[in-house]
């Protein structure tokens, strides 16, 4: 087969990509980089708006094309609403970057099924529904990019993040169940499993933990967009189902 006909190798005109909670830290970075790889991108955000304006000004004073998009990914309607706005203004949403999470940690032991329910919500049912609603139009088209932001939580443990933690191997599990249904569709899914990355998210890394790390340093949410964006690319055609860790070495 030649590179146009074979499913998945060239990304077709017109299409746009999609990050949840692109209003900062790994999400306004990913939505970044894939914008200087050519994608009009959908930027995503739950609740600041000022923020997601500042990453579609960012996009478009680097000469790309993007829109904000709101929505709450733990609300089982939000998948529909915020893929069809995205097809809408940009057209079929053919990379889809499941970014935006949240963590409320707690010893297993106290945590309250609240804490255990928001977080699985957002991190794993979402990304979830949101996948289920991007794959048919990229099963149409013979092409589709997802990259799930999972964690290294999600590969080994970390007390004091159960729920974070099974929300994480839950999607990792996911990455690769749903690469394996649609492969020979054109379709890839992959995951980015992050270590220590300095966001608002982990806010100040104590200076042990940094000890930890073989690299000395926290990782940059562009090391980790990096990574998305190579995913999404035309040149990770064949990488699917695959777990990508991005952590200085932590996990090694
Ligand atoms: P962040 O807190 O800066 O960004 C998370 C984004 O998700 C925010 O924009 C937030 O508004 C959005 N979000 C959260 N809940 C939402 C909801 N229900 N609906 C819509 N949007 C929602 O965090 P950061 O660090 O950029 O994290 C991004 C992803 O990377 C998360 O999935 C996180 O679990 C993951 N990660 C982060 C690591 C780190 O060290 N910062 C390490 C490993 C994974």
């Amino acid at each position: 087969m030649s590179p146009k006909t074979t499913p998945g190798l060239v990304r077709p005109e017109g299409a746009c990509a999609l990050v949840t909670g692109a209003s900062k830290g790994i999400g306004a970075a990913s939505a970044l980089a894939l914008a200087a790889d050519g994608w009009p991108v959908a930027v995503h955000y739950g609740r600041d708006a000022a923020g997601a304006a500042a990453t579609v000004a960012a996009i478009e004073a680097a000469g790309g094309r993007a829109v904000a998009i709101a929505g709450d990914v733990a609300d089982p309607g939000a998948a529909d609403a915020i893929l069809s706005a995205a097809e809408a203004q940009l057209g079929p949403v053919l990379a889809l970057v499941n970014n935006a999470g949240i963590t409320d940690d707690g010893l297993a032991m106290q945590l309250e099924d609240d804490a255990f329910d928001r977080v699985i919500a957002t991190n794993l049912n979402g990304p979830f529904r949101l996948t289920r609603r991007a794959l048919g139009p990229m099963v149409r088209a013979r092409h589709g990019r997802i990259v799930n932001v999972a964690s290294i939580v999600g590969l080994r443990a970390n007390a004091g993040q159960a729920n974070y933690a099974a929300s994480k191997a839950g999607l990792v599990g996911l990455t690769r169940t749903v690469a394996a249904e649609v492969a020979r569709r054109g379709v890839t899914v992959n995951a980015v499993a992050p270590g220590f990355i300095a966001t608002a998210m982990t806010h100040e890394i104590p200076e042990g933990q940094l000890g930890a790390i073989p690299a000395r340093r926290p990782g940059s949410p562009e090391e980790v967009a990096a990574c998305v964006a190579f995913l999404a690319s035309d040149a990770a055609a064949y990488v699917t189902g695959s777990v990508l860790t991005v952590d200085g070495g932590l996990s090694a």
